[in-house]
């Protein structure tokens, strides 16, 4: 497997510690004295400073004033910790904002914010854009060579859009170069000639607006394409002064896993590394072992966003949020299980929001390290430091890969297009990101690693790459899968697939469109069922041994079996006896079309059966019980395997004969070995 380096030379232990705000407390010197004392003794080696703290910088228009960071980066040094340096973008002064009402953000129908809140800048404003490049340039200058600087926070958090004028003006213009000047292609993309929307001329063409334009497929797809743009182009302008002044200090931002506001696969190309913000809803009852499924997902779709180089976990709370429904507390061990479960699935880092709990406003009750009791005597403080110092002895891991050989594809413009479609069924029930869900979930229950990618990815290396509920065929994405599987690929896809194409524009000729050929069948209907109806899927003679019958639900296509040889027909309804599950030889490799929706189950004992037909590697030979996971990360000879147990139980894994070394109880061991409830165990092998 391979290692990729350190994200900066001086960086020679997993990242702990998290965002830390000291400009709240810069009166009370007292605190931030102890706030120093006390990272040590919760093990923490790494600071995020500066995210808010525009004010504190610039407290009038260009009187800056770094006093106070100097103090606190200068501490950072002599404790021999790292400074995550960020931008203050992400909220803005309020002299800025009233000086210049141009950086305020408009909504969607048309009105300008006041000044509030954060996240909410204009990010085509050259205003806005002039003065952050403005502080930028001076925190490259100050801090860029400084001894604690490892690496660039850019902002927080992008997202959102903005409607101004300006914004009007660089959609326009987005728009006039993607269509080459040519407004009757942009008229036959968004397929204006329905309800007479035809355009004469670019300056009638406005972002979509409830008030206005909101139904075109096309123009709202348009549109969320030039958000992403216009973020990454912020992206950029921000990043210049970094670049130039500082250009040894790797640049970042934090993502929000699956949020559907920007296609990260194109934001993550303006950064040197991908970094992201976990917030799990641990505990919540029924739902621990959907909960670590999801979250390893998501894990994955950050490692994915830089094709498998590992990411940093740059936020996650060491106790209940204060915005999530419920604030459970986490149990004993929950917190380090969830640390690690990040360093497992390719994380080098574990860091949290916040360091010290705020005093006042919003976040006030939000989980932290250090507690407004403001000792080391605190339970979380303490699980933080037991993390910390495991991931002390856990350090040899970084850079490590998972040498992932299947693959989901999630991609956010076939999200898109599938949220906005009307049809086949609106009540919210079309459930994309699920449905993806769920394939990874086969996967990770039996301990196989699985990239998340999107439809540009390459796909070399891959023995199985699964694209649920394909139905924007992005181009270019049928011929690799073609290739893909011509040279010995299995593809499994299925419902919903091959409808529209990158316009949202639906292919003609017969659905799956440009997957037909690839998976033998012709999609000729899909049925939509009520919530309580349900069909099944029957199987016949198949070499996966499956036995079913299982249960099908949601979406059923209908489909003609043209080169696909048939495995399973439905049991039921009109269509009882037509195909449900069909494998297409095609070259060298298999693509199977699963036609309908089915209950876990179905994807559970297809996907044990695939992947062991594919000789799929798993992190441990021997079955896992439900709730329990386990990773491997390696480079070169070396191996890391992670155990986890999210039950609440204790629980025994068979990690084989080979003998692994437990990290933290410093001995070997091979066989079954136990898991304490909510443990999570890290062996090392490659030194006995
Ligand atoms: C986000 C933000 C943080 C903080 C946390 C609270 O992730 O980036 O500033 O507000 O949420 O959970
Ligand atoms: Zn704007």
């Amino acid at each position: 497997m391979k290692r990729h380096s350190p994200i900066h030379p001086s960086v020679k232990r997993l990242l702990h510690g998290g965002d830390y705000n000291p400009d709240q407390w810069l009166h009370m010197p007292e605190i931030i004295r102890e706030d120093f004392r006390l990272m040590p003794l919760a093990h923490c080696n790494t600071m995020s400073v500066a995210i808010f703290a525009w004010t504190a910088l610039e407290p009038e228009e260009g009187r800056f004033t770094f006093d106070w960071l100097d103090d606190i980066m200068g501490r950072l040094e002599k404790g021999g910790h790292h400074a995550i340096l960020a931008t203050p973008s992400g909220a803005r002064p309020a002299w800025l904002a009233q000086k210049y009402p141009e950086v305020l953000r408009v909504t969607r129908d048309r009105h300008r914010n006041l000044f509030g809140v954060r996240h909410n800048h204009c990010f085509t404003s050259p205003v806005y854009r002039e003065k952050v490049a403005l502080m930028n340039g001076k925190l490259a200058e100050r801090y860029g060579k400084h001894p604690a600087t490892v690496l660039w926070h850019l902002s927080n958090e992008y997202g959102g859009d903005c409607h101004c004028p300006l914004c009007q003006d660089a959609f326009r213009a987005w728009l006039k170069k993607r269509f080459g000047g040519d407004l009757d292609a942009l008229n036959r993309a968004w397929y204006t000639a329905f309800w007479s929307h035809t355009y004469t001329d670019w300056s009638q063409v406005e972002s979509p607006s409830p008030r206005g334009e909101w139904i075109t497929h096309g123009h709202n797809l348009d549109w969320r394409r030039f958000v992403t743009h216009q973020t990454a182009d912020f992206i950029r302008a921000e990043s210049a002064p970094l670049r130039r002044l500082a250009p040894g200090i790797p640049i970042t931002t934090n993502l929000m896993s699956f949020y559907d506001g920007l296609n990260y696969w194109e934001i993550s190309k303006d950064l040197d590394l991908v970094t992201w913000d976990n917030y799990p809803t641990w505990h919540k009852p029924g739902e621990q072992a959907l909960i670590a499924s999801k979250t390893a997902m998501a894990h994955d779709l950050n490692r994915g966003l830089k094709q498998g180089k590992p990411f940093l976990l740059m936020e996650s709370s060491p106790g209940p949020t204060n915005w999530q429904p419920v604030g459970r507390l986490r149990k004993p061990g929950m917190h380090k299980l969830a640390s690690l479960q990040a360093v497992a699935h390719g994380s080098d880092s574990v860091l949290y929001f916040q360091y010290r709990k705020s005093r006042g406003s919003s976040e006030k009750l939000h989980g932290a390290v250090v507690d407004h009791l403001g000792t080391e005597h605190g339970r979380m403080f303490k699980e933080v430091g037991e993390t910390g110092a495991l991931l002390e002895k856990v350090a040899g891991v970084i850079g490590c890969t998972t040498g992932a050989k299947a693959a989901v594809v999630y991609d956010w413009e076939n999200r898109w297009a599938i949220d906005d479609a009307k049809g086949p069924r609106n009540d919210g029930l079309k459930r994309y990101l699920e449905e993806c869900e769920d394939h990874h979930r086969a996967l990770w229950r039996l301990g196989i690693a699985c990239d998340v990618i999107d439809q540009t990815q390459p796909l070399d290396g891959y023995a199985l790459v699964i694209a649920p509920m394909s139905y924007m065929v992005r181009p270019g994405f049928a011929e690799r899968l073609e290739a893909f599987v011509a040279a010995g690929g299995t593809l499994v896809t299925g419902f919903f697939s091959g409808i529209v194409d990158e316009h949202d524009l639906v292919h003609l000729g017969g659905w799956p469109g440009p997957l037909r050929k690839l998976t033998g069948v012709w999609a000729e209907e899909i049925d939509a069922l009520y919530p309580e109806e349900e069909n099944a899927v029957v199987m016949g003679k198949n070499p996966l041994g499956l036995k079913g019958p299982y249960r099908a639900h949601t979406f059923c296509d209908l489909i003609h079996a043209e080169t696909a040889q048939v495995l399973a027909v439905y049991g039921n309804d009109f269509y009882a006896g037509r195909p449900a599950v069909t494998v297409n030889r095609f070259g060298a490799g298999d693509a199977w079309y699963l036609a309908a929706r089915t209950d876990f189950r179905f994807l559970a004992e297809f996907y044990e059966a695939l992947s062991a037909k594919l000789a799929l590697p798993r992190a441990v030979a021997g079955p896992l019980p439900e709730g329990v996971s386990a990773a491997l990360r390696g480079g070169g000879d070396e191996r890391w395997l992670f155990l986890m147990n999210y039950n609440e139980r204790p629980e025994k894994v068979d990690i084989g004969p080979e003998k692994w070394r437990d990290v933290e109880k410093d001995a070997l061991f091979s066989g079954k070995v136990f898991l304490a409830p909510l443990g999570i165990r890290v062996f090392r092998r490659g030194f006995a």
